[in-house]
C-alpha cells in the first residue's frame, strides 16, 4: 500500500511518464480524472493523479473530486500533497511565490462536495483544513532545499472556469483571502471526510484580477507555471528524501 498521493494541477508532475497506471479499483462516484499512476520519488512509493486529466481537459468545476479522492483512498493513500496554481491577491503572494496555505474560504457552488448521502449526517471537523504536520514537513523541506515558501495564507476557492472580476477580488481581499484558485474545494473537505491528511503547494502564476495594470495573460501564466512547477518538483524530491531518510 502506498501512503502518499500527489494530486497535480496545471503543469508539473502531470508529465511524469515514469509513473505507470495502477489497476484502479473503480469508484461508486464515477470516473476519476485519469487512472492514478504509481512510481517512486527518491525511494518513496507515490501515487499521482492529474486533477484535470491527461491531456489537461477537465475544467475545475467539472472535476470529479469525489471519485479522485475515493480511488486514492482505496489505493491506500493517507497523505495527499495537492499542487495548485493560483492568482495572488495579497502583495505577499507575488507572481512566482509558492504559498503553503493554512486556511480556505469556499466560494464554489453546485459541486458534489460530500460523501455523506441523504440518510447520513456527517459533520467533519474542518477548523484547520490543511494538515499541520504535513505543512511543517514541507516547510522544513523548503528550508533544506533553499526554496522559499510562504508559510500560511488563505486560499479563496472560486467556481470558475472564468477568472474573477476586480470587485470580486476586492471582496475576497476584505474576506482575508491571500490567493485565489478554483480547485481547493471540495478536494480538501473530501480528503478530510476520508481521513486523509492534506496540504497544498499553491504556486502564484498571475496577479488576481484588477491587481495589475494588464489583463490576465494565459501565455504568461503557462510560462510562469512551467518555471514554478520545476521548483515545486525539486521541493517534492527533497520532501521525499527527508521522508525516506526519517524512516
Ligand atoms: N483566479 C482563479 N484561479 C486561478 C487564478 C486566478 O486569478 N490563477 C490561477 N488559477
Amino acid at each position: 500500500m502506498t501512503e502518499f498521493a500527489i494530486i497535480c494541477g496545471s503543469g508539473g508532475l502531470e508529465r511524469a511518464t515514469s509513473f505507470a497506471p495502477v489497476t484502479c479499483p473503480g469508484s461508486r462516484y464515477g470516473a476519476p480524472s485519469e487512472t492514478p499512476r504509481i512510481g517512486t520519488i527518491e525511494g518513496a512509493e507515490v501515487l499521482v493523479l492529474a486533477r484535470h486529466g491527461v491531456p489537461h481537459r477537465l475544467a475545475p468545476h467539472l472535476v470529479n473530486y469525489r471519485a479522485n479522492l475515493d480511488v486514492l483512498s482505496q489505493l491506500g493513500a493517507r497523505r495527499v500533497l495537492a499542487l495548485n496554481t493560483v492568482g495572488g491577491i495579497h502583495p505577499r503572494a507575488a507572481v512566482g511565490a509558492i504559498v503553503l496555505p493554512h486556511q480556505i474560504v469556499d466560494y464554489t457552488w453546485g459541486r458534489e462536495h460530500t460523501y455523506a448521502d441523504a440518510a447520513e449526517l456527517l459533520h467533519v471537523e474542518f477548523t484547520d483544513p490543511y494538515d499541520d504536520i504535513l505543512r511543517r514537513r514541507m516547510l522544513a523541506a523548503g528550508t533544506s532545499a533553499g526554496i522559499e515558501l510562504l508559510d500560511g495564507g488563505v486560499y479563496g476557492c472560486t467556481q470558475g472556469p472564468r477568472f474573477e472580476t476586480a470587485a470580486e477580488i476586492d471582496r475576497m481581499d476584505r474576506d482575508g483571502c491571500t490567493v485565489v484558485g478554483m480547485t481547493a474545494m471540495p478536494e480538501a473537505a473530501l480528503a478530510r471526510e476520508k481521513g486523509m491528511a492534506y496540504c497544498s503547494l499553491s504556486l502564484v502564476v498571475n496577479p488576481a484580477a484588477g491587481r495589475a495594470d494588464n489583463a490576465i495573460d494565459l501565455e504568461v501564466i503557462s510560462a510562469v507555471s512551467r518555471e514554478g512547477m520545476q521548483r515545486v518538483e525539486r521541493l517534492i524530491r527533497v520532501f521525499f528524501q527527508r521522508e525516506v531518510g526519517a524512516r
